[in-house]
Order: structure tokens, then C-alpha cells, then sequence
């Protein structure tokens, strides 16, 4: 399974980049309002902050080189389409995001026949996942966390979408998304999620266990106190 970062946040999709660990990136509006309003940036206009998003994709597919999913705003195919387009010319890295209806079909489709690549985002049932990947999806986001959110098993949603693909040979790539915790990540891993895009703190904590930390301390005071009786 490949990790994704789920963040606009460019310092922390540097840091985690740092690790070698990424593979793609993925961002949504609430993301990107949220990396852009907390570094305490103003725009005068709607047009500045769309500006600006733009300008926040491009930083961020030149610095990791790899699928960064980019979302429309739009509500109408059409508009879809034309958004799509404009962010799909940002760079050749760009994955355009499209919510799971009806424009969101249409528009997939147009574009997958374009050869630009979607993220159908917002799935939350099997026939969802089916239908993008009919529209010709790249990628599809079942949001796991939401559906656990709600008290039933986000995960068994990745096994269905899984086994229906592989069934019918469906070639769009699963994407784990609305990740909250590690163990979320071990289990997509599991359920066979081809991509499983994690927070920032997420990825942090899945780097942490405390017997790792006992253990480095244990090292290194053995080797210290070996030191010293030299
Ligand atoms: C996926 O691409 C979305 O950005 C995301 O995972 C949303 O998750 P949330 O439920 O944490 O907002």
C-alpha cells in the first residue's frame, strides 16, 4: 500500500517528505482553507484566494513530483469541466478531485476520455466506488473515518470495493481516505487499500511506539556506562 499526506500544509508535507515515505499527496478545500488561513494569510478577493490555491498546488507538486489530488469547487459538470482543466494545466503531477454525483460522473468521464486523471472523492458505498470506476476514475476515496463516524465499519467498505474490483478487473486505485488514527492504516493495508492518504500527526504517531524510545536510551546509556568503566 502507498502513503499518501493528507494536508495543504506545505511545512508538513516537507517534513514528511524528508522521510522518503511519500507517494502523493492529497488535499480538499478544507484543507487548503484551513493550511492558508492559519499561516495568517488575507486575500482581498475571491479571485486572490483562488489564486493562491492554485499557486499552493503548484508548490507542492514541484517539491514531491507525484500524484497531488486537487479539488473542484464547482457545481455544475460543465463548470467542473472547466475548473478540471485549468487545475490539470498546473502541472502534469495534478489529479483532479470530483465529488461522487451525478456532475461529478459526467465530468470523470470527459475527463478520464481527456486522459487527466480523477480522484472521485466522497464515497461512502460500494456502488459509488463501482459507478467512478465505470466513469473512469483513477483513483476512489472511500472516506473510512466518516462512515465509522457514523457507527458502522468504514473498513469493510475497502473490503467490498477491494473484492468487487478485483472480481471484475476494475483498475481504479483504492485511496484510504479520512484516515484518523494508525491502526486505521495497518487495517487498510489489510482490507487491500492500494494507497492510504494519512495526516500529518497520523504519520507521526505510526513512526512512534514507546519501546522503540526505551530501547534507544537502553543503547545508548549501556554504551555510555561501558564507556566510562573502560
Ligand atoms: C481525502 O482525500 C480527504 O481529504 C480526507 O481524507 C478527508 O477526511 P476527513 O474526514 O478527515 O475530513
Amino acid at each position: 500500500m502507498k502513503l499518501y499526506i493528507d494536508t495543504a500544509d506545505l511545512r508538513e508535507i516537507n517534513e514528511i517528505y524528508g522521510y522518503g515515505v511519500l507517494q502523493g499527496v492529497t488535499t480538499n478545500p478544507s484543507l487548503v482553507a484551513k493550511a492558508l488561513t492559519s499561516a495568517g494569510e488575507t486575500f482581498s478577493s475571491e479571485d486572490a484566494f483562488y489564486a493562491r490555491f492554485k499557486e499552493v498546488i503548484k508548490q507542492i507538486a514541484t517539491l514531491v513530483k507525484a500524484p497531488v489530488s486537487a479539488e473542484v469547487l464547482s457545481s455544475k459538470a460543465e463548470d467542473m469541466y472547466k475548473e478540471a482543466k485549468e487545475l490539470a494545466a498546473i502541472d502534469e503531477n495534478v489529479v483532479i478531485k470530483l465529488p461522487m454525483n451525478e456532475e461529478g460522473l459526467q465530468t470523470c468521464s470527459k475527463l478520464a476520455t481527456d486522459g487527466i486523471a480523477v480522484n472521485m472523492t466522497l464515497v461512502f458505498s460500494a456502488n459509488q466506488a463501482l459507478l467512478a470506476a465505470r466513469a473512469g476514475a483513477k483513483y476512489i476515496s472511500p472516506f473510512i473515518g466518516r462512515i465509522d463516524d457514523t457507527g458502522a465499519d468504514g473498513m469493510q467498505l475497502i473490503r467490498d470495493i477491494r473484492e468487487i474490483g478485483d472480481i471484475h478487473g476494475l483498475t481504479a486505485e483504492i485511496i484510504a481516505a479520512s484516515v484518523r488514527h494508525p491502526q486505521h492504516v495497518t487495517q487498510a493495508a489489510l482490507a487491500g487499500a492500494h494507497i492510504a492518504t494519512v495526516p500529518y500527526k497520523v504519520i507521526r504517531a505510526m513512526v512512534k511506539h514507546p519501546l522503540t524510545d526505551i530501547g534507544i536510551r537502553r543503547f545508548l546509556s549501556d554504551w555510555e556506562k561501558a564507556k566510562r568503566e573502560l
